[in-house]
């Protein structure tokens, strides 16, 4: 894993919209195909990425897109659907078919279905090129909460307590959030050929100092990414205060981009 600790919020979506600049161009005209969160993380690296098509020509053609997850009974429609929200914040703005933007149906009549078709869709796709995660603060990547089994596929979970709790924040009431979604399973998303994470602030701290340095386990599921050799990890000092070896990923940040003659001065 490489750990990016960032200053600010702009030198973090700067460091995760170069790793989506890098996978894009280097697919060139026949595009990538892109493994995209919704939620409040990504959110700034879509706005640099939406300035970079804007200002720098950054072309998102013929690229195609897989959503990580969907709440279960919401329309695509529906103001809080992840359909909606990922047009809203970052494919409506940019030259990506909107058609190749794919997520599961949450109003499927079949939801486990709809889940299996899914993972298929992905599969027949040609895989992710890159995927862009955000983490729960339970550890949860997608909607794999705690308990999922480290090979999932894409399948309809129960939703935790503290999941809907932190996720009332985008719906009127707590109890308008569905109860049920349709996610990604975590051998789904470790198909991906890389990864990009990315969080702030301290809430976050001890779920990203599992993933980095915890034992692998399903009590906290991000942990299933360090059995994946191209994972980049992007965090803001708050939620960097819990991992024992910050100094040393810094440091070897140094190196790696530095590249320093004599390392110890
Ligand atoms: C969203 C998703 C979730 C979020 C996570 C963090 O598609 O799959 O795993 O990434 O809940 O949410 P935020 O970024 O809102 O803190």
């Amino acid at each position: 894993m490489e750990i990016h600790i960032v200053t600010d919020a702009a030198a973090g979506a700067n460091a995760v919209a170069d790793v989506f600049e890098r996978t894009v161009r280097s697919a060139g005209a026949s595009g990538a195909i892109l493994g995209l969160a919704t939620g409040s993380s990504p959110v700034p690296a879509y706005a640099e990425l939406i300035r970079r098509h804007r200002e720098e020509g950054l072309s998102f053609a013929g690229s195609r897109a897989f959503l990580l997850d969907e709440y279960v009974g919401l329309p695509l429609g529906h103001e809080q659907s992840y359909h909606r929200f990922i047009r809203e914040n970052f494919t409506s703005s940019v030259d990506i078919d909107d058609a190749a933007v794919l997520s599961p149906d949450g109003a499927a009549d079949d939801p486990a279905a709809e889940a299996a078709a899914y993972d298929r869709r992905i599969t027949e796709a040609g895989g992710i090129d890159l995927q862009i995660l955000g983490i729960g603060s339970n550890g949860h990547i997608a909607f794999n909460e705690p308990g999922s089994s480290l090979a999932s596929r894409t399948r309809v979970i129960g939703l935790t307590r503290r999941t809907i709790a932190d996720n009332a924040r985008f719906f009127d009431r707590a109890e308008d959030v569905p109860v049920r979604a349709l996610s990604q399973g975590l051998g789904t998303i470790r198909e991906a050929r890389s990864i990009v994470l990315t969080a702030s602030g301290e809430g976050k701290a001890e779920a990203v100092a599992q993933l980095v340095e915890g034992a692998i386990s399903a009590r906290w599921p991000a942990t299933s990414l360090q059995l994946h050799p191209d994972v980049t990890v992007v965090i803001d000092e708050a939620a960097a205060t819990r991992l024992e070896l910050a100094d040393y990923y810094r440091y070897a940040r140094f190196l790696e981009t530095e590249n320093p003659v004599v390392p110890h001065s």
